[in-house]
């Protein structure tokens, strides 16, 4: 039964057709072990653990935590003191598995024709390659390497790579701006950078390797000399090179871009082609305690400062292989497509190690999804026979918007499962995936998770869980949510709250790189004992759980969290801007847009120019995909007497609702009607 505003009331039963074969295959199996997993986590996930190389066992406990900050510090951790090296898990191990010459990855590029593929010999090979190339620039356990590189082979060897000697990889999605790229080399205190000349996407050229350079300036000017620059040759005018890899001329992986861009090279920068010539393809690896960090990955933070979020090596490494095995049901045979870009999570987990641990084919796609034309998925699908397709609601939305006839052309045939991840997926897109893109002979995987858990946290199982539009449904193995009142009381029930979780799985962040006090303030301190996701979420009368969305000051963009305190700070560095403050907005393709009220300084004049500038502004503080949508001019701000902006009035002036309830807190009431006054006409 339908019992609340977004559920359309309609139950989709697993398919048969992807329960025969599937690792669970009912309701009752699922919770038999799930039961399984959060009663005894030790027998559940040594299981797991068996099948993965460790040099070492466990020292102490196998797994131990305190999620109470009352009790003592926060901490989690999973096989302490075990050795082992995930890059030598996802490669060496699955070589010897007999997955040598299986394709690891097909690499699709942003032009019709551009296009290559790697087996799991070849990469393994050129990973250790690259691990030489580090090795030789004295990079070593430990450091600190910063990754900002398009959607290309190059990436993952980059990654695995660190992985292989312990180097800690913080990839920063090649949209961010120079600003943006620079805080998170600074925070991180890199000691190298990896990235390419530059990269089409679509018709937009990037000049990566300008970005590169203004940022490690910047880096300069506040002290830190990062050593090392290695620039991937993608797009350079040379013919020597379009194919990957010197010396592979006879055996070409990849047609590279034939419009190029011509670059030249700073002292501290090498070339990448140049660097791996000669290197060995043997190299061994660094055994890594399970605790070791194996990468950082920024996220906003309500501060406004970006998070580095910690990932370390063992529990990782089981609960990436894990979500990917049963949330997308893999066999051995399937192609698998995440269309998320490395630089997010979703791609460190769904592109390269979730699927390379099971020994998957999976592809890396360097272009969008309406380049050169709205049917674009729907080609890649047929041309690799794609079978397990995982995208974001906010492409399925974009693509909504071009018809049915993009999809149709195309056969689509190969294709069983369809995911979601990065935001509340609205039943009528969940139903036009499921319709147009799937004709019902798929199933559709709505999942919920974070930077911060590492991997699938609340998700169907595509051959157990009866599935409703909009939900995400059922915790995964392990994960034990909880929703409470705003006073801290476990909803027994239906109802709706804050979502969190009671215990740790494996692939929980650890730490915020260099602030652990943020890291248990952000997620342990406003419900001690608890993980906080930052969530809103309503459990049904079925005990299906719906995400409601973010419940601090983050705004959800096209599935990527900004914070509006970042998007603010950016705002008043605008000269004639005196205070700002954003909010989110509803948008009917990126799910939610950001709407940002500004003082201007006294005797400045609110202009469409001046809309423009700030728009920019932001644009080139953070990166393109902040780019606010709505910019208006607030002669004066909502506040409470203590002088506290009521963001909750500014959300409703911005959608134009004038239910705004109770305002006799306001330090002055009459800035309300001003401000509906002075709406924008597009808004
Ligand atoms: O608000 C939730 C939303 O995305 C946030 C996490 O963003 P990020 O760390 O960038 O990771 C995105 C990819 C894992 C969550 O706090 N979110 C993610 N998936 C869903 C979702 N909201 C609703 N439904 C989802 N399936």
């Amino acid at each position: 039964m339908a019992d609340n505003e977004h559920d359309c009331g309609e139950i989709f039963p697993p398919l048969e057709s992807l329960q025969n074969g599937a690792y669970v295959q009912s309701m009752q199996q699922y919770q038999d072990m799930y039961k399984k997993s959060v009663q005894d986590p030790e027998e559940f996930w040594s299981d797991i653990a068996k099948t993965f190389y460790w040099k070492s066992k466990p020292t102490g406990k196998f797994f131990d935590f305190n999620f109470d900050t009352r009790k003592g510090p926060i901490y989690i951790k999973w096989l302490e003191g075990a050795k082992t090296n995930i890059c030598y898990n996802v490669l060496d191990r699955l070589i010897e598995n007999g997955c040598g010459d299986k394709i690891a990855f097909y690499w699709e590029g942003n032009n019709l024709g551009d296009e290559g593929k790697i087996t799991f010999k070849d990469l393994k090979d050129k990973v250790c390659q690259f691990a030489n190339v580090l090795k030789k620039l004295d990079i070593k356990k430990g450091d600190r390497v910063a990754i900002y590189m398009p959607m290309i082979i190059e990436l993952t060897i980059a990654m695995l790579a660190c992985a292989r000697l312990g180097v800690v990889h913080s990839i920063v999605f090649a949209g961010y701006s120079s600003g943006s790229l620079s805080d998170r080399i600074l925070d991180a205190k890199c000691c190298a950078v990896i990235t390419s000349d530059g990269v089409w996407r679509g018709d937009k050229l990037l000049n990566l390797k300008q970005i590169v350079d203004s940022a490690l300036e910047i880096c300069v000017s506040k002290g830190l000399h990062v050593k090392n620059c290695i620039v991937v040759r993608h797009l350079s005018p040379s013919d020597e090179h379009i194919f990957y890899g010197e010396g592979d001329a006879e055996e070409p992986l990849a047609k590279r871009p034939s419009r190029r861009l011509k670059i030249t090279l700073n002292k501290r920068d090498s070339w990448w082609h140049e660097l791996m010539t000669d290197m060995s393809s043997e190299c061994d690896p660094e055994w890594m305690d399970a605790e070791d960090p194996l990468f950082m990955l920024y996220t906003s933070g309500s501060t406004g400062k970006p998070k580095g979020v910690l990932h370390t090596t063992g529990g990782y490494m089981l609960y990436s292989a894990t979500t990917f095995k049963y949330v997308f049901d893999y066999h051995p045979e399937d192609v698998f497509w995440c269309t998320a870009d490395v630089g997010w999570i979703t791609g460190h987990t769904y592109v390269c190690y979730g699927p390379l641990a099971n020994g998957a084919t999976g592809i890396i796609f360097e272009g969008v999804p309406t380049y050169p034309d709205a049917g674009r998925f729907w080609a890649i699908v047929d041309k690799y026979k794609v079978n397990k397709f995982y995208t974001a609601p906010t492409a399925i939305r974009a693509l909504m918007k071009f018809g049915d006839s993009h999809v149709k052309k195309y056969s689509r045939k190969s294709l069983k499962i369809l995911g979601t991840v990065g935001e509340p997926i609205n039943p009528e897109a969940w139903l036009w995936y499921h319709r147009v893109v799937g004709e019902e002979h798929c199933s559709i995987i709505d999942t919920f998770w974070q930077t911060e858990t590492g991997g699938h946290v609340i998700t169907p199982l595509p051959g157990a869980t009866p599935t409703k539009p909009g939900s995400a449904t059922f915790p995964f193995f392990g994960i034990v949510p909880a929703i409470l009142s705003e006073e801290g009381k476990e909803l027994e029930g239906p109802g709706e709250g804050y979502l969190v979780f009671k215990q740790p799985w494996p692939g929980i962040m650890r730490t915020v790189y260099g602030d652990h006090e943020r890291f248990e303030t952000t997620y342990f301190k406003k419900f001690p004992g608890y993980y906080t996701t930052g969530d809103g979420a309503r459990r049904d009368s079925d005990g299906y759980i719906w995400i409601t969305g973010r419940i601090d000051d983050m705004v959800n963009v096209s599935g990527h969290l900004l914070s509006t305190a970042e998007i603010e700070s950016a705002l008043v560095e605008h000269k004639t801007v005196a205070e700002a403050a954003v909010v989110s907005h509803p948008h009917p393709i990126k799910g939610e847009c950001t709407y940002c009220f500004v003082t201007l300084n006294q005797g400045e004049n609110f202009t469409a120019d001046l809309v423009t500038e700030l728009k920019s502004k932001v644009r080139t503080k953070i990166g393109p995909f902040a780019q606010p949508d709505f910019i208006q001019n607030a002669p004066g701000l909502p506040k409470t007497r203590s002088g506290k902006i009521m963001r909750r009035i500014l959300r409703k002036i911005a959608v134009a609702d004038r239910d705004i309830g109770d305002i006799t807190t306001l330090a002055d009431e009459s800035v309300v009607d001003v401000l509906f006054k002075l709406r924008p006409e597009d808004a």
